[in-house]
């Protein structure tokens, strides 16, 4: 990750954090973009604003602990009101790939309790289809070497993500498999067959479910995509 890189992330992020009203329940999401939206909600918090939080990962968590933030669990709230999280790749129709950080599961959860979801991207994550992307596969790990092959025969190259030269595993205690498809001709149609796969818990699309796309570009300027 570059400077300019940085720099195109927080200012999107901050962008969307300006969506943020007083009594919000806020979903705060994953990874590096992330990260900004969630300095800024302490920020706005500093200066008065009366949020509570739901995190979407255990590192969004501790993050938002160590700044202030106060954190509610689904048994508080009945929904969330505006999440603010990340991508690996959105295309035209708003259609989004997540879960380069490994969050998805709960990402996904979150995001489908709330009443909207904002989307906060770098401009090198635009696409016109979705797929270059590996997209990562969240499976059990009893008979994780047969969920592997099942995925195979959707026509992906699937590796299975790795970390300190063992597994990678979620907050969930799952392992992820990055499915390298190259290019995602039905992600609709997609992401059903992936999880009908018998020991798949969630896959990276996400569909129909981004309200809003918040684009930083690297000469400093941001947009609000228009459908
Ligand atoms: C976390 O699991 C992901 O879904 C992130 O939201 C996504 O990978 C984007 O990450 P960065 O903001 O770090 O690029």
């Amino acid at each position: 990750i570059t400077g300019d890189d940085m720099e195109s992330k927080r200012i999107a992020a901050e962008r969307a954090v300006e969506y943020i009203e007083d009594g919000m329940i806020v979903g705060l999401g994953t990874g590096s973009t992330a990260y900004w939206a969630i300095q800024k909600i302490g920020e706005r918090m500093k200066e008065g604003l009366d949020i509570r939080a739901i995190a979407t990962s255990n590192q969004s968590e501790s993050l938002a602990k160590a700044i202030g933030i106060s954190l509610v669990s689904f048994s508080d709230i009945k929904a969330v009101d505006v999440t603010i999280d990340g991508a690996d790749e959105v295309d035209r129709q708003w259609n989004v790939i997540k879960g380069g950080g490994g969050a998805l599961l709960r990402e996904k959860i979150v995001a489908a309790a709330s009443k909207q979801l904002i989307i906060i991207i770098d401009e090198r994550k635009l696409v016109d289809r979705l797929g270059e992307f590996p997209l990562p596969v969240e499976i059990v790990q009893f008979g994780y070497e047969m969920t592997m092959h099942k995925l195979t025969e959707l026509g992906c190259r699937p590796i299975l993500r790795e970390k300190d030269k063992k597994p990678f595993m979620t907050d969930n205690g799952n392992y992820i498999i990055d499915c390298e498809f190259g290019s995602i001709e039905k992600p609709v149609e997609l992401h059903k067959e992936i999880n009908m796969i018998p020991g798949v818990v969630d896959n990276g699309l996400f569909i129909h479910m981004a309200d809003q796309v918040i684009v930083g570009f690297e000469d400093g300027s941001v947009k609000e995509l228009r459908r």
